[in-house]
């Protein structure tokens, strides 16, 4: 059976100031959504309080993932409820090498009753796995051997995330900018092994992005706006064309009111939080 991520009237505070202010959003497994818009909508406010991060507080509205709520779970529970989210900005582990912490991560969700430090998944079944999957996205082995993050360059870390996607193939999976900084055969590779994953697990993928270049190889059946810290469009892949064509002019006369959230936002953090 499918499992589906409902996401209803959602309502997110950062420092008491509302960013995301009712979103509605359902996916299901095997399904694949893009999630655009500007810099400093609240995309990422949305994958950060869907994976129950601290400073994100849901102040309004459900999230639940096949009937189950996950607001009310830890980030961990979650991650063996079947959410799987691939930062923008990933942290570094130093100390934790990439095997170390996927044997561990993936022993928590496929084995949620066990108790930490306990039971972890046996080290040749782990190997063996891993080294398949770290061949298929063009890794090489070395890498399972450094430092979760710690040096990585750009396209090294997001990798890095999709590796974890591969090994934990989980029921939904966020990408939040998993495109940005890769070269152009990485988008590729990237995207392949997204994809590949998302067909094993059946996955349902809501890819985060600015540009068309990635979904053209994770094809979204599934396009949505978010502006103002609320879902305005929704549609098919045809609204990624015509972003790439207007940008979002169009969007900001069409809900003048939400364009000024937009402004006020600014207002309150002049820096922004602009991606490059
Ligand atoms: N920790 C924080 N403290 C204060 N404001 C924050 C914090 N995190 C996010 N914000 C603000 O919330 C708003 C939404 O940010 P968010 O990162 O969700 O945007 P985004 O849509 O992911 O943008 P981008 O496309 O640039 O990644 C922005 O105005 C941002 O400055
Ligand atoms: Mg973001």
């Amino acid at each position: 059976m499918s499992k589906v991520l409902k996401i209803s009237n959602l309502h997110v505070a950062i420092d008491g100031k509302e960013i995301l202010k009712g979103v509605d959003l359902t996916l299901r497994q095997g399904e694949v959504h893009a999630l655009m818009g500007p810099n400093g909508s609240g995309k990422s406010t949305l994958s950060y309080a869907l994976m129950g991060h601290p400073n994100y507080e849901v102040t309004e509205g459900t999230a639940t993932l096949d009937g189950v709520d996950l607001l009310g779970l830890e980030a961990d529970e979650r991650a063996k409820a079947g959410l799987f989210l691939a930062f923008q900005y990933p942290t570094s582990i130093p100390g934790v090498t990439v095997a170390n912490f996927l044997r561990h991560a993936v022993s928590n969700v496929r084995k949620p009753d066990r108790k930490e430090g306990e039971d972890l998944i046996s080290m040749r079944d782990f190997r063996k796995e891993l080294r398949a999957e770290m061949d298929e996205l063009g890794m090489d082995q070395e890498f399972a051997r450094r430092y979760l993050n710690e040096g990585f360059s750009g396209g090294e870390k997001k990798r890095a995330e999709v590796l974890q996607l591969a090994m934990l193939r989980p029921a939904f999976a966020i990408l939040d900018e998993t495109d940005s900084g890769l070269d152009i055969d990485a988008v590729r590779i990237v995207s392949e092994g997204v994809n590949k994953v998302a067909e094993k697990a059946s996955t349902g993928v809501l890819v985060i992005t600015h540009y068309q270049r990635i979904l053209n190889y994770i094809k979204p059946q599934f396009v949505h706006i978010l502006f103002g810290g609320r879902i305005v469009e929704s549609g098919g892949p045809e609204i990624v064309q015509l972003l790439e064509r207007e940008g979002y002019d169009w969007v900001r006369a069409k809900y003048p009111d939400l364009a000024k959230v937009e402004d006020e936002l600014e207002q309150h953090n002049p820096a922004g939080q602009l991606t490059f």
